[in-house]
């Protein structure tokens, strides 16, 4: 096992129960994650596995029921500059527009001067290209234009650490393929780590250095695939394929041998 020192994010042991309605429900269950400076991790899982909140517990908005999470040999007990979460709902305030939005999450850091700050909003507006619609206001964009306002605020911090939650789910092709190169770009050029919740395993393949592939009910890791191919990936490649499927075999879909019963 990797020490403290070697790796970035450790998980050591984690379980997670929410209660509610006098209700316990385990949600994550035996949880043991390594991951190394500058990697790429997707986590792929059916809807309510728990990913979300796998993802809050890296971020330091959940604590563990039992267990650590350490983040550059600390415990994570609260939120962090240095590591940001885009939220699945994407997070953006309805009353400022997207220059307000993309700014706010440059207001805390004082080592920028006010121009500074303006300058770094409007290039990573620029790099999602909302530049024409930078004093439109949430309500008047589309999901996809929300998505890539709260994906600019969060690069423009430029953390080590990003976590996303379906960061790309709600964009067009054109548009996914574009942000996902521009994320690689940024990643390889800053050494940084994303951890990125996607239901796409296209997008898994795409980007990742390994995949964790979960089990529910609670959530377990089921397999962490290491993909060796070299960056940028051809998504139409034969051994892209080969990884795709070795995903998809792996949720194991019921086949239909029977013929339903409709009972007419
Ligand atoms: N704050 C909470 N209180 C109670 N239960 C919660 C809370 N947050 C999540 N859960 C429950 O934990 C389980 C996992 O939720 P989570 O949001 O992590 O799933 P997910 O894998 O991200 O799903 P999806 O793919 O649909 O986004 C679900 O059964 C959910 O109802
Ligand atoms: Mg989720």
């Amino acid at each position: 096992m990797a020490s403290l020192q070697e790796s970035f994010i450790k998980i050591i042991d984690v379980h997670k129960e929410f209660y509610s309605q006098g209700q316990t429900d385990k949600v994550l269950e035996d949880i043991n994650i390594d991951i190394k400076k500058g990697e790429v991790i997707s986590i792929l899982g059916k809807s309510g596995c728990g990913k979300s909140t796998l993802l809050n517990l890296i971020g330091g908005f959940e604590k563990p029921t039992s267990g650590s999470v350490f983040f550059d040999g600390k415990e994570v007990e609260r939120p962090s500059r240095r590591a940001i979460m885009l939220f699945q709902d994407y997070g953006l305030l309805p009353w400022r527009t997207v220059r307000k939005n993309v700014e706010l999450g440059l207001e805390p850091d004082n080592t920028l001067t006010p121009e500074e700050r303006k300058d770094r909003t409007l290039e990573y507006i620029k790099l999602v290209g909302l530049e024409d619609s930078i004093n439109r206001f949430p309500v008047q964009l589309s999901g996809g234009m929300k998505q890539r306002v709260a994906i600019a605020r969060a690069l423009a911090i430029q953390p080590e650490l990003i976590l996303m939650d379906e960061p790309f789910a709600a964009l067009d092709t054109f548009n996914r393929y574009f942000l996902q190169d521009e994320l690689l770009r940024l990643q390889k050029k800053e050494q940084k780590n994303i951890i990125l919740v996607t239901h796409d395993i296209d997008e898994a393949v795409y980007l990742s250095d390994r995949v964790i592939i979960m089990d529910s009910q609670p959530g377990k890791i089921k397999k962490i695939l290491k993909i060796n191919l070299a960056k940028p990936r051809d998504r139409s490649h034969s051994d892209f394929q080969y990884y795709r499927k070795v995903i998809f075999d792996s949720y194991e879909f019921p086949t239909n041998t029977q013929a339903p019963d409709y009972n007419i």
